[in-house]
């Protein structure tokens, strides 16, 4: 069974800058992806060994009180303290308990869905992730409909919703919650105390609002357990991405595993720009050592684990 991901160092520190294969490579009748259940399980056994998505995906309310102290993951020295309204969006046992689904895709949110009409095999799948509270019905042809579980940074809450500043914004994004009826929304709100605020906010107009979410907040050892993972495979990422927190993750609950919508580069394989996401104009600089993530050392490793067997990434489209 091959090594699930790069073996050599000198091979996991050289990102890719560039697209590294057609876009068409994955599905073309020579390359014929198979999937490698054998693999994947492996996979799933390694990164138990770091962490249980099943666990890990939400702190419970069996183990805080409201007022309870917490340290931000990225900022130690900064702390919060768990407010009641937090408190009672608490889960008593785990979203993600005794769930397991065949299929399982995972959207990223780069511009290279845009025409793709994946929007009906993504819905196909049994679970479907997405993240960042990403749009869809406008986009549904592309990037479908459904949503099992979708992620929240608290950044998005500025970026995309003008910090809740209106009535407007607070009911577009009340409306945009309220579309998520049933889903796990999955709000990493310890990273930094910058997202102090808007979580409460979040949390406040959830409360105060017919919104049936199963909120979900990751435990604080998440982050570092997946990066460790990562690590010890020699793949030397700075600060996963949520992509690859999903991945990670999903592992523990998923057989089969897509990806689309990953993507992070500015040109697809004939020179087309790509935009960073498929749904605003925000630009993104891929390579930056500014930037607290390595998505192409990702998407690098991702392809790598695709051509294994291990997991599929589409990048081509579904026509
Ligand atoms: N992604 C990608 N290519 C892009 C944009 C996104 O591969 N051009 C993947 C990344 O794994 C990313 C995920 O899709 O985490 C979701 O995208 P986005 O919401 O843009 O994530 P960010 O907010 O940029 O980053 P973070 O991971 O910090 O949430």
């Amino acid at each position: 069974v091959p090594s699930p991901v790069p073996g050599s160092r000198a091979d996991s520190i050289s990102a890719f800058s560039s697209p590294p294969f057609s876009r068409n490579s994955f599905t073309s009748p020579a390359s014929g992806w198979i999937f490698n259940r054998t693999l994947s399980s492996i996979i799933r056994k390694k990164v138990l060994r770091f962490l249980d998505a099943e666990r890990d995906i939400s702190i419970l309310k069996s183990t805080f009180k409201p007022g309870d102290i917490i340290h931000y993951v990225f900022d130690r020295q900064s702390t919060t303290n768990i407010s009641e309204n937090l408190y009672r969006l608490l889960p008593t046992v785990s979203p993600m308990k005794n769930q397991h689904y065949e299929r399982c895709a995972i959207v990223g949110n780069s511009g290279i869905l845009l025409n793709s009409s994946c929007g009906p095999e993504i819905d196909s799948h049994d679970f479907v992730i997405r993240c960042n509270l990403a749009p869809v019905e406008e986009y549904a042809e592309d990037v479908g409909l459904r949503s099992s579980l979708v992620t929240m940074n608290p950044s998005v809450v500025q970026r995309a919703f003008q910090d809740l500043s209106s009535k407007e914004w607070r009911q577009r994004f009340v409306r945009r919650l309220q579309a998520l009826s049933g889903s796990v929304l999955w709000i990493p709100a310890f990273m930094a105390k910058s997202g102090e605020d808007r979580v409460e906010w979040a949390v406040h107009l959830i409360l105060s609002h017919t919104v049936s979410v199963h909120a979900a907040f990751p435990s604080l050892r998440l982050l570092h357990a997946v990066r460790g993972y990562w690590l010890t495979n020699n793949i030397q990422i700075k600060r996963p991405t949520t992509g690859l927190l999903m991945y990670t993750m999903a592992t523990r609950f998923c057989e089969e595993i897509h990806l689309y919508g990953f993507w992070p580069f500015p040109r697809d394989s004939e020179g087309k720009p790509v935009k960073y996401h498929y749904y605003d104009t925000l630009k993104y600089q891929y390579t930056s050592s500014s930037s607290p993530h390595t998505m192409p050392l990702e998407f690098r490793t991702l392809s790598t684990l695709h051509r294994q067997g291990a997991l599929r990434l589409h990048t081509e489209t579904c026509r």
